[in-house]
């Protein structure tokens, strides 16, 4: 049995659209009724980092599991390594994330993936690390201006990342899972290349077939957005992870999706396509205005 937490997440629900048809899998999810397409043999199960009990309960019988944790302080990590532990699990695949390797990068997120990194390493579980470069699927962020105005605005127009598509961390996450070779490796994921916000914008423009102005924000502008859908330390945390991506230390482009995969990591083109409907204006919007 694998168990899979964050299933309703970005990354979780992908991964239970890629493993295989014939392994038995177990969703965990604060709130089942939330759960949506899941596979006809999946079972779904309510648990909480917060809720030892909950755990017992959704790890019973699970050999391997794919660890999400998004909550700076929490427990959330100890937690869940002591009820897997408690219940047996054999393997762990968790995500954290690229910035963990970078010796400049000293933020409160990263440093959190830093000690929770060191809680699965030294929990004597086998452990596989997922350590993805910023998601593409972040771009949604910039879909209300799309739609609303043509407009992108963002910190940062010239500063590549090698951003990744969350389905292809899904894809090494079900390899990692369900393949021997991957305990005790630490996968770096990006996507094929690195490109700025600009670059993403002009892709957008072109897929999307309308026009799209990019603007650039101010660091207090980008504060004030931040802040207006995190709490303060961690609004900081992403302003100082930024910062790291404008020294250049976010473009490095890993191989690691193909070696593990077979195929080559998907572009930001594709899947800008692939989500193009979330950044069209809405059918009655275009004929409102039409
Ligand atoms: N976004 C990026 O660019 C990026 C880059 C590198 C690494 N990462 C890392 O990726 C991770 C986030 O992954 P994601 O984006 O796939 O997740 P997400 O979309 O943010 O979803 C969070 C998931 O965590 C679950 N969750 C939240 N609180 C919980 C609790 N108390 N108990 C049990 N489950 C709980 C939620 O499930 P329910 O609400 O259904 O309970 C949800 O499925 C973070 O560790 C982040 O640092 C992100």
């Amino acid at each position: 049995m694998i168990l899979v937490t964050g299933a309703t997440g970005t990354v979780g629900r992908e991964l239970v659209r890629c493993l295989p048809a014939d392994v038995p899998l177990r969703l965990m999810t604060r709130d089942p009724s939330r759960v949506g397409d899941v596979p006809a043999e999946a079972e779904v199960v309510g648990g909480d980092y917060a809720d030892p009990d909950s755990l017992a309960r959704a790890l019973r019988g699970v050999r391997g599991a794919f660890l999400v944790t998004s909550r700076p302080g929490s427990e959330d990590d100890a937690a869940f390594l002591s009820a897997a532990r408690a219940a047996g699990v054999a393997r762990i695949v968790k995500l954290s994330a690229a910035a963990v390797a970078d010796p400049g990068a000293d933020d409160l997120i990263t440093r959190v993936q830093r000690d929770n990194e060191r809680l699965l390493r030294e929990s004597g579980i086998a452990w596989t690390l997922l350590r993805p470069r910023a998601f593409m699927s972040n771009r949604l962020s910039w879909a209300a201006s799309v739609r609303a105005e043509g407009v992108v605005r963002a910190l940062l127009g010239d500063a590549p990342n090698a951003s990744v598509d969350p389905r292809d961390i899904a894809a090494v996450a079900a390899r990692a899972l369900t393949e021997e070779g991957h305990e005790g490796r630490v996968h770096a994921l990006t996507g094929p290349e690195a490109l700025s916000a600009v670059e993403q914008t002009a892709q957008l423009a072109e897929v999307l077939g309308v026009p799209l102005r990019f603007e650039e924000l101010g660091w207090d502008e980008a504060r004030a957005q931040l802040l207006r859908r995190y709490p303060a330390r961690v609004a900081e945390a992403l302003l100082s992870s930024a910062r790291r991506q404008a020294e250049g230390a976010k473009a490095r482009v890993e191989q690691t999706v193909q070696e593990i995969t077979g195929r080559p990591a998907r572009s930001f083109r594709t899947w800008a396509g692939d989500h193009a409907g979330a950044f069209a204006p809405a059918a009655a919007e275009v004929t409102a205005e039409a």
